[in-house]
Parts: structure tokens; C-alpha cells; sequence
């Protein structure tokens, strides 16, 4: 294998995620040692720059992992000398042919292996992923195309591009990103399940009351505006993000830890109610749904916009920045449980977490010590995704002293006092792991059809019927129809920032 070499195309280099995440993602293999000896790393864009330029742009996004700061500036100088630049138009096969000829003068006549990471709209996807595979696809080695997200707005549309790309790629070549499935704590879901005896016969409607995974951002969308409104936030993190995070969660135990397993696991639990198939999750209704846009605000002599207020919004956009939405799972391990999802945009405060809320003790002995909230004295398991990532079980116990009065605790494992490492960010994993072709943790075409057959109705309809969302103000805790939606379902929303 030392005489292959990896050739990595960042299609659409100036952009932001190129930007913010790949290129810094690629250093950190880089200094990590993680990338073969021999790689080329292209920036492709329609701009007209120079090698130096892009260098240049590339050297300001890069960071030094705080117990990383050794030799830091020498082997940023090692890596920027193996970066770039190609200016070309992403539909022309010309441009990419050129691109290939330059390839190949690095490759030098070695087994090349091409990766190609779609940073691009989606409407040149198609073209772009056409282009490269065939003016610019390895000819001794494997080609891959990282792809991102939107993989369409709806079931017939997803449909449309995974046809569309497979005119030009095998699926075994299509690695489709979501991020979350990169994030340490939600790698760690099966560890959790599947390497300690003490959760997986807890993992039943019989112990869990219900589920909620939650997801927030104190920002809005400004600047995003012209993407987001066309998707919103059911598409930009539910579909997505969280029904992932779910899938991991609820699966059954798959047969071992490879990608088709998993993935197969995730389908099959995914898959909505059909006749003869298993039963799993049921469709999503629209009362289970609840929608929110947020409002201008001012606090503290400081006015935060509206969402219309974005010039790239039309005035009278529909779009919801906030949902909630309950979720339920029809087969022998979940049935009655809710599964209650949450996400928003511009709320008070930033994070994503899963929340196990347990059921009650049955005949507690202790009942007379919670005074009246018993709720309160369920227990519970939080897996903090983000920020300050962290694993807790609130359990009860004594206050010490002579009289009995209980008291609620966490056992808490809280990685930054555990581990001294910085946690690597999700898209280091991902793109490494498209480099070594291990598709575990990317999205496969039926798991993509399935999430979009439990959310396309309920979108749908939300569009057809105009449904009005819910205004929230910026900074706050999103719209009150999330409370009655779980209140329905005898749930409380948990709430991190009462606890910590
Ligand atoms: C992206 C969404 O997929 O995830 C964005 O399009 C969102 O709207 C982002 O802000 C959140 O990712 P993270 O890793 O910052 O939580």
C-alpha cells in the first residue's frame, strides 16, 4: 500500500464548510499521522486563484489542538505544501479533465485512489458528480464522492438525485455525510448499549417512560437564509441529525459491528409501517408535530431580527425554525413509547442531548419522601452531545444526616475531567473513514428513502394546509405548543440548564 496514493478534490473551496471544517479536519489527520504517505489535497472552485492564494486562505483556518502545540507551525507548512488549487466551472468535463491531468503528474504513476468531497448547492451536484467520474475518475485505483446534505426536499425528490447519481456512481462510491453520526458521544450510543450489561435490559418500553432528543442553537439564521428557506428545520436537522441519533438508539442489537449490519439494523427500524414488512416506526402525524418561526427581540439594549427579517427570506415565509415532534416506534421493544424530538434555531441557549426519562418505582417504598413531585424522582440518563460532552444517571439517594429525606445525584461521567485529549471533531472520523472505505457511520440509500417516507407526508402537509408556525422570540425557549405537545404524552421536556 505504500505505493498507492490518495488524491483529495475539495469540490467548492471557498465555501464556508470547506472552510470551517474540511480543510482544518484534513490538517488534523495530517498531524495526527493519519493520511497515507502519499496524498495530494486539490481545491476545486470556479474563482481564478493561485496555488498560494488558496494556501494562503487554507493557512488561516487552521488550529493547533491545545495538547498539540508542538512543531504545530512546521507541519502546517509540511501540509499547506500538499495543498492545491484547479479553477474550473463544476459542470464542465473539460475543466475536470484538466484537473485529472494534474492528478496524475502528482501521482506519479502510482496506484491513485480519488476522493472527492462535494462542498457545492445542490443543484450542481448532479453535474459536478458527472464531470468528475468521468473526466476525472482514478483509473487504477477506487474513486469515492463524499457527498452533504440536502440529499433532496422530500421522498420523490431524494429519489430523483439517488437515481441520478447512481447514472454515474456505484452506491459503494456515494459516501453521504451526516456529521452527528461523527460526534464521539453518539459514536459511543452502541458502547454504551452494547458494552455494558447494565443498559441493554433497560433499553425497553418497560423501564422507559420516553425519549427525547434535543437540539438548539442560540443563533438564527442569518446569512443561510436563501438555503434554509427552502428546507427548514424538519429537513435541515430532524430528517437528519436527530432521526439518526434515534435510529442508534432504538435499533435491535445488529449482528456485528459492520456497515451493512448496522445499517441494515437502522433501516429496518426506520422503515415505516408497510403491509407486509415488519412493523417499526409509525408515520408521523401532523397533530404529533408542533412548528415555530422566531421573532425579533430585544434584551439588554441589543434588537436580535426576525427570521423574515433576512433579506434572502421572503417576508411572508412559513418556514419553521423551531419543531418538536412525537415519534413513536409500533414493534415489541418500544411499543408506547414517545420518542420526542425538538429543534430549534435563535432559542436561549446551544446543544443536543438525549434524555432517558425512566418510569417510576412501582410500589415505592420511599414515595412519601419526594413530597409531591414524583416525577422528579424518576430516574434518568443524559448523554450530552455537545458542548462539554458528558454521560450522566441521575439516581436518588439520602441526604446524609440522621433524618431521611432523599436527595437526587448525579453519577457523572464528564469527559473533559476524564480525558485530557481534545475530542477530534466529527468530520476528522468521517473523512478518514471514507478514506480507508469503512461505510458505517454514512447513510445508505434505503436508510435515506426510509427517513424520507417518515417525514414527507407530515411536510407535506404542513405545506399544502399553509399551517401557520407558532412565533417565538429570539433567545427564548421556543414556542409553548411544545410543551402541551408532550404534556399530551405525560411528558416533561428536560431542561440542562437547570441541572449543571
Ligand atoms: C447542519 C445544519 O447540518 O448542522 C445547520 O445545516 C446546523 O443548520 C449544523 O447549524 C449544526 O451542526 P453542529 O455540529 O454545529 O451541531
Amino acid at each position: 500500500e505504500n505505493e498507492s496514493t490518495v488524491s483529495i478534490t475539495v469540490v467548492g473551496a471557498s465555501g464556508d464548510l470547506a472552510k470551517k471544517k474540511i480543510f482544518p479536519a484534513l490538517f488534523a489527520l495530517y498531524y495526527e499521522d493519519c493520511l497515507p504517505k502519499h496524498f495530494t489535497i486539490y481545491g476545486y472552485a470556479r474563482s481564478k486563484m493561485t496555488d498560494a492564494e488558496l494556501r494562503n486562505m487554507v493557512s488561516k483556518t487552521l488550529t493547533c489542538r491545545i495538547d498539540k502545540r508542538e512543531n504545530c507551525s512546521e507541519k502546517m507548512d509540511q501540509f499547506l505544501k500538499r495543498c492545491f488549487y484547479h479553477s474550473g466551472q463544476y459542470d464542465s468535463e473539460e475543466n475536470f479533465a484538466q484537473l485529472d491531468k494534474k492528478l496524475k503528474r502528482h501521482e506519479g504513476g502510482r496506484v491513485s485512489n480519488r476522493l472527492f468531497y462535494l462542498s457545492i448547492p445542490p443543484n450542481i451536484f448532479v453535474e459536478a458528480v458527472k464531470c468528475a467520474s468521468s473526466s476525472a475518475s482514478s483509473g487504477n485505483g477506487w474513486t469515492r464522492v463524499i457527498v452533504e446534505k440536502p440529499f433532496g426536499r422530500d421522498s420523490e425528490s431524494s429519489a430523483v438525485l439517488t437515481k441520478s447519481l447512481k447514472q454515474y456512481l456505484t452506491e459503494d462510491q456515494i459516501f453521504r455525510i451526516d456529521h452527528y453520526l461523527g460526534k464521539e458521544l453518539v459514536e459511543n450510543l452502541s458502547v454504551l448499549r452494547f458494552a455494558n450489561l447494565i443498559f441493554e435490559p433497560l433499553w425497553t418500553r418497560q423501564y422507559i417512560r420516553n425519549v427525547q432528543i434535543i437540539f438548539s442553537e442560540d443563533f438564527g439564521t442569518e446569512g443561510r437564509g436563501g438555503y434554509f428557506d427552502n428546507y427548514g428545520i424538519i429537513r435541515d436537522i430532524m430528517q437528519n441529525h436527530l432521526l439518526q441519533i434515534l435510529a442508534l438508539f432504538a435499533m435491535e442489537t445488529p449482528v456485528s459491528l459492520d456497515a451493512e449490519d448496522i445499517r441494515n439494523e437502522k433501516t429496518k427500524l426506520l422503515s415505516v409501517c408497510q403491509v407486509k414488512v415488519l412493523r417499526s416506526m409509525r408515520p408521523l402525524r401532523l397533530e404529533d408535530v408542533v412548528i415555530g418561526q422566531y421573532k425579533s427581540h430585544s434584551k439588554g439594549g441589543v434588537t436580535y431580527p426576525s427570521y423574515t427579517d433576512d433579506k434572502t427570506v421572503p417576508k411572508d415565509s412559513l418556514t419553521p425554525t423551531f419543531a418538536a415532534a412525537a415519534l413513536f416506534i409500533d414493534n415489541a421493544r418500544w411499543d408506547g413509547v414517545p420518542f420526542l424530538m425538538k429543534a430549534g434555531k435563535a432559542l436561549h441557549n446551544k446543544g443536543a442531548e438525549i434524555r432517558v426519562q425512566f418510569r417510576h418505582v412501582p410500589g415505592n417504598l420511599y414515595n412519601r419522601n419526594f413530597g409531591t413531585d414524583l416525577d422528579r424522582a424518576t430516574n434518568e440518563l443524559v448523554i450530552r452531545v455537545q458542548p462539554d460532552e458528558a454521560i450522566f444517571l441521575k439516581i436518588n439517594n439520602k441526604v446524609p444526616g440522621l433524618g431521611m429525606r432523599l436527595d437526587r445525584s448525579n453519577l457523572n461521567l464528564h469527559y473533559a475531567a476524564r480525558y485530557s485529549k481534545e475530542i477530534p471533531d466529527a468530520y476528522e472520523r468521517l473523512l478518514l473513514d471514507a478514506i480507508e472505505g469503512e461505510r458505517r457511520l454514512f447513510i445508505r440509500s434505503d436508510e435515506l428513502d426510509a427517513a424520507w417516507a417518515l417525514f414527507t407526508p407530515v411536510l407535506k402537509e404542513l405545506e399544502e394546509k399553509k399551517i401557520i408556525p407558532e412565533s417565538y422570540p429570539y433567545g427564548s425557549r421556543g414556542p409553548v405548543g411544545a410543551h402541551y405537545l408532550a404534556a399530551r404524552y405525560n411528558v416533561r421536556w428536560g431542561d440542562l440548564d437547570i441541572e449543571q
